[in-house]
């Protein structure tokens, strides 16, 4: 129920969204301001991201919603308010978030006007919850995935009732739009088309905490990515956990090739990039649509995850060892020097030695650019956990190391393939070491150092690729416009 003194202040409280939350953003700053002059000094924030671009994306939301209110940031141990976006694709994730909450209740001792949020994957277990409920009390504010839109009601809710506020929820088919967001670089920008996934591969518990697959609007994206070129983005990254079966469950249905060509004709944006792809989504369409593209750049993460057949039934992939290779081939052949990027997992329940040999074969047929390479985690709740033949650990390290040798054997020599090419980089830093450099981004996602200067951030540079080392490049001007 609304308190009377609310009411009169604001008027009632908009039941419609975005509304309903510039409503509490205007709330919630009266509460920051109100702090703020007791302590005499402006209230600061440290929002701290897990795992994916999902959840970067997710903090950017947050952040831009709690610099609307009217918190300054800063860093963990100097802020009133710390977020722990978290990630729990593996458990080593959660034991991190588990590790770090002992120290924030150190600062917190030390600070009584701090407070403590968390929110994301690892809050959609009931299991987490609940530990987080019994043993660590001093938690403030707890929200899932599904409601992250509403952080400044649920906000309010903590001011007004000094009490740990919990509001998860188990699924949505809501997608609010228009709520604040501050971006991390004024350049680039994550976009989300679709959220959740409907793939229920057996090890992964995203399905679980991210819900069934929900695509945006097409216009709704559009707008958002006008928006964001006319504020100086040149480069945008779709974002989904599933982009290849974007727009299946739209009123009016369209494929993300469709999409992207929409996209495409987005004028001053210069870049398109997107991520995840799954291969057995990933259509000839679509590939037709890279092939001729401008700005769609030449690089494509398509995860493997298990080279083995056999394997990639038990993980419900949908697609063959052969499958995989043809499909590679095919996007080769359309899309030439294109940058393959993958996701492996080593001991699967019941990965044999000739299993993971199979994943070494493609490994070396495919040569992926870069390859991210997890050992099998096991999750609650998912089929995999219950599968017999789990792994011994010191076989799944042993195999892991052997993958990832090959890995960066092969990632050394495919990155080094561009030297002395002139490529277009887009400037996006200045180099930590060397004041007198840059670092940039190639279409193929590698990096870049070079001679410049602030003035290069944000700008698309012709750079000669004159040396690879390992991973980066050393280059220089071509061009200066
Ligand atoms: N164990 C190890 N790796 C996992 N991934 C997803 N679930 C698990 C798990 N249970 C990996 C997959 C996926 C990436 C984001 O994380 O390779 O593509
Ligand atoms: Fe997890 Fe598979 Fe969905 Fe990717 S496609 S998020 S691995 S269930």
């Amino acid at each position: 129920m609304e308190n009377k003194t609310t009411e009169m202040t604001y008027g009632a409280v908009p039941s419609t969204e975005p509304q309903r939350q510039y409503y509490y953003i205007e709330k919630a700053k009266e509460y920051v301001r109100d702090r703020a002059q007791v302590l005499n000094r402006p209230l600061t924030f440290c929002v701290n991201t897990f795992g994916c671009q999902m959840n970067a994306r997710d903090s950017e939301k947050l952040e831009g919603i709690l610099e609307a209110i009217g918190y300054e940031k800063s860093d963990e141990n100097h802020a009133d308010f710390v977020v722990y976006n978290t990630c729990t694709v593996r458990e080593n994730a959660n034991q991190r978030v588990y590790g770090r909450l002992g120290y924030l209740h150190s600062l917190k001792k030390k600070n009584p006007h701090m407070m403590i949020g968390l929110c994301g994957c690892m809050m959609q277990e009931a299991q987490v919850v609940e530990k987080i409920k019994k043993s660590y009390r001093f938690v403030d504010l707890i929200f899932g995935t599904h409601n992250i839109y509403k952080f400044a009601e649920l906000l309010v809710n903590r001011f007004e009732s000094e009490r740990m506020v919990i509001d998860i929820w188990e699924d949505t088919d809501k997608i609010v739009e228009d709520l604040p967001a501050d971006r991390k670089y004024p350049f680039k920008s994550g976009v989300n088309i679709m959220f959740g996934c409907n793939n229920f591969c057996s090890y992964c518990i995203v399905p679980y905490v991210r819900g069934r697959e929900r695509s945006r609007n097409p216009k709704d994206i559009i707008r958002e990515i006008e928006r964001l070129v006319s504020d100086g983005v040149v480069e945008v990254m779709l974002l989904g956990q599933n982009v290849n079966s974007y727009g299946k469950n739209l009123e009016h249905p369209m494929t993300f090739a469709q999409l992207l060509t929409e996209i495409e004709q987005v004028e001053g944006l210069k870049r398109i990039r997107f991520m995840t792809s799954h291969p057995k989504d990933l259509s000839d369409e679509l590939i037709g649509v890279m092939a001729g593209s401008s700005k769609i750049c030449p690089h494509l993460h398509l995860p493997l995850q298990s080279g083995s057949s056999r394997i990639l039934k038990e993980m419900n992939r949908r697609y063959t060892k052969e499958q995989y290779l043809n499909l590679v081939d095919k996007i080769r052949a359309a899309v030439p020097d294109i940058s393959l990027t993958t996701d492996i997992i080593v001991g699967f329940p019941g990965e044999t030695e000739e299993d993971f040999e199979e994943t070494l074969d493609v490994v070396r047929r495919v040569r992926y650019d870069s390859a991210f390479t997890f050992i099998y985690s096991k999750r609650t709740g998912t089929p995999a956990a219950v599968m017999e033949d789990q792994v011994p650990e010191h076989v799944v390290k042993e195999r892991f190391d052997r993958l990832l040798g090959e890995v960066q054997r092969i990632s050394e020599e495919m990155t080094s393939r561009h030297t002395g090419k002139v490529q277009t980089v887009l400037a996006e830093e200045m180099n930590s070491h060397d004041a007198s450099l840059v670092t940039g981004r190639l279409g193929n996602n590698v990096l870049v150092h070079f001679p410049g200067t602030a003035e290069d951030i944000g700008r698309l540079i012709d750079v000669s690729l004159d040396e690879c080392r390992g991973f980066y490049y050393m280059g220089s001007r071509i061009t200066k416009e």
